[in-house]
């Protein structure tokens, strides 16, 4: 950090929130809010006179609460820049009656208490995303008794405990007599790995965390008892296996059970009773000190960012990246990258290895100077445009920008636009085209399979991603479907538009399918989740025209489905032989009529 703040080509926004970003690769406007410092921090030389006189007293954040600053102080020994902050909503004020003890203390005439916020605009490239996360609040447990129990711990505050530069000089004391603790348990995935006690994946760096603990524990105070509350232990990294190894031979017991009940007893110590599944037995350990391994989740500024970039989240509300093996640290909107939590829990290392492969990625792309955009891109048809603002709304991307009470044309950024046509589906004045994959190519497609015998068809569109490659797969494992399928491949499932099924029913297609990527593995951000709004819309028109709405249909394949892709075509083929040729010929008719 100190290295970051004093590199002459890095500028670091401390106190500071991103408000808003705009534009593309390569041409990213972020607006930044600077909150006030109310301390000059070229000026301040962190020399501590201010805090020395100022008489408000609060819970310093850095050390869990464990010890106390004041109202003006220094986050941490090694924050940059290394200057005092003031937080307002403590400070007495500058009311010379009230306080402003800090104002006479500077010597250096540092603090300012008209500094106001300041708004920063800069211009980048290229955007890396490193929010970090936020510890599982273990109180919701409270079988664990935290909070209750001064004696039970998060691991945080464990960390501070140990910690020389922490509250206590690195000396473990327990909270209630400040006296050192004979025995420690661990509590292992607080928060983690249950749906119903929290998040249900794991957090990934508790086990270690806690074998790293015990290791400390066990080499300070060798007498100790430490044991550790466990589902299974996880040490599946370089050297993992034999820090485990050597934490159970220097006499730490692990016990494979998750404590059900915590109490405090008289004299402060914590009894815990535990399912020991190692020995199927109930066992009831009495403990000076218990240290909840607390999970990790995303940070709290995860969805407003996720707005801001357009970008996408996994089910447990981390950012998703591009692709899991050939883009771990790509955004699917191109020019942004993750690195460390934000993309999903990890360690140390694994944070540096991806930090570092996300700004290698970034200066790969700046470096470059140009970038070869898509070929397959939106282009607006102004003289059909009418501004309605609808191509905005639906792309992933934020690619198109469009003023609805100037009624302008819109406008593709073709830098952002990565070509899904969800903007050219649901265009309603047909004002948008596609380079590639257009309307006319489509319509053409549509003719040339319904051309002859169009009751024996059925007409299925597949994104070239999932479905199209679902089908390729199923094609080279020889697995059998209905040779009567007639594929359209569409980059997204997304770009199916109204007209084409229209036109598809109105040629005779007995049975239409959408196919395209499961909800949340679209290529595109979220487009198929405006396939789906537009396939719900067009089966309540089918009602309305007596047309029946299962002849349309909406199918989720995979790129490793072929199976799937053959049962679903299977399942296409019983639909299509309940369609007769009347139901035909009068969908044809009420189409024809309209
Ligand atoms: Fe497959 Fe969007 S890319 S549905």
């Amino acid at each position: 950090m100190t290295d970051a703040g004093r590199h002459p080509r890095i500028t670091i926004h401390t106190l500071s929130e991103v408000v808003e970003v705009k534009g593309h690769v390569g041409n990213f406007d972020v607006r930044i809010v600077k909150k006030a410092r109310y301390v000059d921090e070229k000026e301040c030389t962190a020399c501590g006179d201010c805090a020395k006189v100022c008489p408000v007293v609060r819970p310093d954040e850095f050390n869990m609460g464990l010890s106390s600053r004041r109202a003006i102080y220094s986050p941490f020994p090694q924050a940059v820049p290394s200057a005092y902050v003031l937080n307002p909503g403590e400070c007495l004020g500058n009311n010379p009656v009230v306080c402003s003890k800090c104002l006479e203390a500077c010597k250096k005439s540092c603090i300012d208490f008209h500094m106001s916020d300041q708004t920063i605009d800069v211009h980048v490239g290229t955007v890396v995303v490193a929010t970090g996360l936020k510890p599982h609040d273990p109180r919701e447990l409270d079988e664990y008794g935290y909070t209750r129990f001064k004696n039970v711990l998060t691991n945080l505050e464990f960390e501070r405990l140990v910690n020389a530069g922490g509250p206590t000089q690195g000396h473990l004391l327990r909270p209630t007599d400040r006296k050192q603790p004979k025995s420690v348990g661990f509590v292992q995935c607080v928060g983690s790995r249950s749906a119903r006690r929290g998040k249900t994946y794991c957090s990934n760096i508790c086990c270690m965390n806690t074998i790293k603990s015990t290791l400390v524990l066990k080499e300070h105070h060798p007498d100790m008892e430490v044991k550790v509350f466990y589902i299974d232990i996880r040490a599946f990294g370089k050297g993992f296996e034999d820090l485990y190894t050597r934490s159970r031979r220097q006499g730490v017991q692990y016990v494979r059970g998750l404590p059900g009940h915590v109490e405090e007893m008289a004299d402060g110590r914590l009894r815990v009773a535990v399912e020991n599944n190692g020995g199927g037995t109930l066992d009831y350990c009495e403990l000076d000190m218990l240290v909840l391994a607390t999970g990790i989740e995303p940070a709290d500024s995860t969805h407003r960012l996720q707005e801001m970039l357009g970008l996408q989240l996994t089910p447990d509300g981390f950012f998703l990246e591009a692709h899991p093996k050939l883009q771990p640290v790509d955004a699917a909107t191109r020019g942004v990258f993750y690195a460390g939590c934000a993309e999903g829990p990890k360690d140390i290392k694994e944070s540096v290895t991806q930090a570092s492969a996300a700004a290698a990625r970034a200066i790969r792309l700046m470096q470059a100077e140009k970038i070869a955009a898509e070929a397959i891109t939106a282009d607006v048809i102004p003289e059909l445009c009418k501004g309605c603002g609808k191509c905005a709304e639906v792309c992933p991307y934020h690619a198109i920008s469009v003023d609805p009470k100037k009624k302008i044309p819109a406008q593709v950024a073709k830098a952002a636009c990565s070509g899904c046509g969800t903007c050219a589906a649901e265009c309603p004045f047909g004002a948008i085209t596609m380079n590639h994959f257009t309307d006319h190519q489509i319509g053409g497609q549509i003719d040339a399979m319904l051309e002859s015998g169009p009751a024996e068809k059925i007409l299925a569109f597949a994104c070239n991603w999932c479905s199209y490659a679902g089908a390729d797969y199923a094609g080279v494992s020889r697995l059998q479907y209905p040779p009567n399928v007639r594929l359209i491949r569409t980059m997204c499932s997304g770009r199916v538009s109204e007209k084409f099924i229209w036109d598809g029913f109105k040629k005779g297609a007995p049975v239409i399918l959408i196919s395209g990527c499961h909800i949340g593995d679209c290529h595109y951000i979220n487009a198929n989740h405006w396939t789906v709004k537009r396939v719900e819309k067009i089966r309540k028109k089918m009602e309305k025209r007596s047309i029946r709405a299962e002849r349309l249909q909406l199918e989720w394949i995979s790129a490793a489905e072929g199976i799937r892709f053959a049962d679903v075509m299977n399942r296409m083929e019983e639909l299509r032989r309940s369609v007769s040729e009347k139901e035909i010929a009068e969908t044809i008719a009420a189409l024809e009529s309209d």
